[in-house]
């Protein structure tokens, strides 16, 4: 169904707290049907009863879309855009498969990530949530020359797994901290080159850096494989990051590495199940500063996520080339 038809373009919106601005795009050219979130998250039935008579999903994280889901298009049925870059929700082969495409929003929120990176780096070695906790309640007595101390990232060695947009970003900045060194792993192996970081294996990676920084997509091949024989190569002093997906790390082998001191302390942004409960054994721990995945939590890249996937939507429903559309 072309949009200069007469008909609206039918799009399923998956909640109704996205950004204005791209709904806004999507409202003047289509008919939305928009999920409210006051009758609770959205469940697969729902789904599966949209995808039947829609064109296109307007889609989060939250919201799975798999084979069998897929398998119960309609004809019309075009295009899914998600306000995200990572698509792990998403099986990518079983969309191309069914002839259905896929928009996702990089780029808009590269900025964003690293730099909440960077605040994890230095919430967890400089222990700010536990010393802001200490000052709370009353812990705190007097100006102690040792208190709260944690290593500084002046002169350390950064490893990054990862170093695709938001890896490279972070490593970027970094620069301004005056690091001493910036390892990197994955399949990219040239893009240090400029900034003079140096490629290497994953366990030399693990063994020489005083912080590990996660920031690869969540595939097949990176699932767990941060697992217990890997954090027990890292040093007693290091402190691991992640604001990738919590399905990289093996989480109960994260705990007993963070309750064990195997490794120092940890940030994450990311965790296994999201939201994780609220008496998890991970919320116990000083050594561990959580947050409730906020790494492209800026006013400015929301907008702009929400927008680029509206332009998605309303490329694809014309046949047009996407703003970005993942290819496999
Ligand atoms: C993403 O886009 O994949 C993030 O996890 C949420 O911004």
């Amino acid at each position: 169904r072309r949009m200069s038809e007469k008909s609206k373009a039918k799009v399923f919106v998956s909640r109704d707290d996205f950004p204005a601005e791209g709904m806004n795009l999507l409202k003047e050219r289509c008919d939305l049907e928009i999920w409210p979130l006051k009758k609770g998250l959205l469940s697969r039935d729902e789904l599966v009863k949209q995808i039947k008579v829609k064109d296109a999903f307007y889609i989060a994280l939250g919201d799975k879309i798999d084979k069998e889901l897929l398998k119960s298009a309609g004809k019309n049925f075009k295009v899914i855009s998600t306000m995200s870059v990572g698509l792990d929700h998403i099986d990518v082969a079983a969309a191309k498969e069914a002839k259905i495409r896929i928009g996702y929003t990089p780029d808009v929120l590269t900025e964003a990530t690293a730099e909440l990176t960077i605040g994890l780096l230095i919430a967890t070695s400089r222990r700010l949530f536990e010393a802001n906790k200490a000052l709370r309640c009353g812990d705190w007595k007097s100006w102690s020359p040792l208190w709260m101390c944690g290593p500084g990232l002046e002169g350390s060695t950064i490893g990054i797994f990862g170093f695709g947009r938001i890896g490279q970003s972070v490593a970027k900045k970094l620069l301004a901290f005056r690091v001493s060194r910036i390892l990197y792993c994955g399949r990219k192996k040239k893009e240090g080159n400029e900034i003079g970081a140096i490629h290497t294996d994953f366990d030399c990676l693990l063994k020489e850096s005083d912080f590990v920084i996660v920031n690869c997509s969540l595939t097949p091949e990176t699932k767990c494989v941060f697992n217990k024989d890997k954090f027990s190569l890292m040093k007693p002093t290091s402190i691991f990051v992640n604001t990738a997906r919590g399905g990289v790390v093996d989480q109960e082998a994260l705990l007993e590495a963070l309750q064990n001191k195997v490794i120092a302390g940890a940030g994450l942004d990311c965790m296994n199940p999201e939201p994780i409960p609220t008496d998890h054994p991970l919320t116990k721990l000083d050594n561990c500063v959580l947050l409730p995945h906020i790494g492209s939590a800026t006013f400015g890249s929301r907008n702009a996520m929400g927008v680029l996937a509206a332009q998605n939507i309303l490329a694809a429903l014309d046949d047009r080339e996407m703003p970005a559309e993942i290819k496999v």
